[in-house]
């Protein structure tokens, strides 16, 4: 049974039947779409200005509509507008306020203008503020990430590979890493803002319009860098939102690995680091438990954002140009992104600030398990023996090592001379965890003075940015 709908639509004119109550509750998207409200309005303003100048308007109603579309943004603001679902989306709610404001001059906003280059203008206006606050919060945990690489520089901790002890490294450069890992994603998110900064406005429906408006001159109020090139494109287009996702994607994939690495290494088996109380809760069964819940989440959350990653390229791959209604299906997936990828580097860059590190648990864990073998061969080496020679005869004293559960430093001279007669008694020096660690002294190496050198590099590139030096 159809329930027709009680309301008149700005395109009744065509239609003999009301449209189906369930229907247009179906097909509306003012639930989320009015999140744009003040994009929509900007837009708006900026067209209508346009339109004025090139003498579409006249300057009376310019400023009516101007007057009229502030004040319809000031009732929204104060939570006093009343959305309409008949009235479909957040385009037609604004406009319909308007013009039972003004009057007549408010059926003249659309003028050369259809909803379909609008919600795309609306859409990239909202996205490129929402990408420069989720760079600069990215910065500011790149911040809180250095301040702990310097408190740490010569913390000395095991470097994995394959989660088996590799090689000792310092804290402070494993710190670094994961600034070097975010650098990159405030870096996707310029190049992703810089191709998206085009201004659809003045396609129309599809093709243009006949009125001869001025698209630079809207691009130049609106801070696009320029008009898009091409009508059929810019109502169709939604990569900026895919590649948007993609990088959102990255990133979240580098906040879980960080999130694996905090949730490892604050277990009472790796015990090296303690999160704040604040960040953690506890179990209603096991009063032992302090449970990371803040990592967990955030490895979790990368979950839904790959799948919205997954769902804008769906949406976007069987579409012909130029604009489909399926396109109205990119808002919800954009906006649990930004909201998801903003909360999960606000509380990032809270925890790290109040990260605490177990020096001693890291130190010993870097003392078991051979992890200065490598120092040991390239002694070797340095005495003129082949690296792969050498390599075969740390195996050896190493075999020995495990067989009596001793680590290399505590082998004697004449035990490791039986492995090698090059090996004189300035060998324990190298087989030292800070001997170990300040040798790899060059360029992105682990010694603390290279670390101290990356720091001063990094908050560089940071002010370079402009971010505020929280350090
Ligand atoms: N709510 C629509 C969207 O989000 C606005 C554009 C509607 N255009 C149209 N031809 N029905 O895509």
């Amino acid at each position: 049974m159809h329930q027709p709908s009680s309301s008149a639509k700005p395109w009744a004119g065509r239609f003999n039947a009301p449209t189906d109550a369930f229907v247009e509750a179906f097909t509306a998207s003012v639930d989320f779409d009015r999140r744009l409200y003040r994009y929509d309005i900007q837009g708006s303003i900026a067209h209508a200005t346009m339109l004025a100048r090139r003498g579409i308007l006249s300057d009376t109603e310019r400023d009516s509509i101007v007057a009229g579309l502030e004040s319809v943004r000031e009732r929204i603001d104060a939570g006093t507008f009343e959305w309409s679902i008949p009235l479909e989306d957040v385009h037609m709610n604004v406009e319909s306020a308007l013009t039972e404001l003004i009057g007549d001059a408010g059926k003249k906003l659309h003028t050369g203008r259809s909803r379909n280059d609008q919600v795309a203008t609306d859409v990239r206006l909202w996205l490129r503020e929402e990408i420069d606050r989720i760079r600069t919060a990215i910065a500011r945990l790149q911040s809180a990430l250095v301040d702990l690489a310097e408190r740490e520089a010569e913390t000395i901790m095991p470097g994995f590979t394959h989660l088996q002890v590799a090689q000792p490294v310092t804290f402070g450069h494993h710190m670094l890493a994961w600034f070097e890992m975010l650098e990159r994603d405030r870096g996707r998110l310029a190049d992703c803002r810089r191709r998206m900064n085009v201004m659809p406005l003045g396609a129309a429906a599809l093709a243009g319009t006949t009125y001869p408006i001025d698209r630079a001159y809207t691009a130049e109020l609106l801070g696009f860098d320029r008009p898009a090139e091409n009508s059929l494109d810019a109502v169709s287009d939604r990569d900026f939102a895919i590649e948007f996702t993609a990088a959102a994607a990255i990133l979240m994939m580098h906040l879980s690995r960080f999130s694996e690495e905090l949730i490892l290494w604050s277990s009472s088996q790796f015990g090296f680091v303690e999160l704040s109380d604040s960040f953690c809760t506890g179990s209603s069964i096991m009063p032992q438990k302090k449970n990371p819940d803040v990592p967990e989440l955030v490895r979790g959350k990368s979950g839904r954002i790959f799948g919205h990653l997954m769902g804008l390229l769906t949406l976007m791959k069987g579409q012909p140009l130029a604009y489909n209604k399926d396109n109205q299906e990119d808002k919800e997936p954009l906006f649990d992104t930004v909201d998801n990828l903003k909360g999960s580097l606000k509380v990032y860059a809270e925890m790290m600030c109040e990260v605490a590190c177990n020096r001693e648990r890291m130190r010993s864990a870097a003392a078991q398990g051979f992890s200065t073998a490598t120092d040991l061969a390239d002694y070797l080496v340095r005495k003129g023996i082949p690296f792969r020679d050498a390599h075969e005869i740390v195996g050896k004293a190493v075999g020995l090592g495990v067989r009596e559960g001793r680590d290399l430093a505590e082998l004697t001279l004449d035990e490791l001379r039986g492995f090698s007669p090059a090996i004189e008694d300035d060998v324990f020096a190298v087989l030292t965890l800070e001997g170990s660690v300040a040798a790899r002294d060059h360029l992105g190496g682990t010694a603390p003075a290279q670390v101290r050198a990356a720091i001063g590099r990094a908050r560089a590139r940071l002010a370079d940015a402009g971010v505020p030096d929280a350090g």
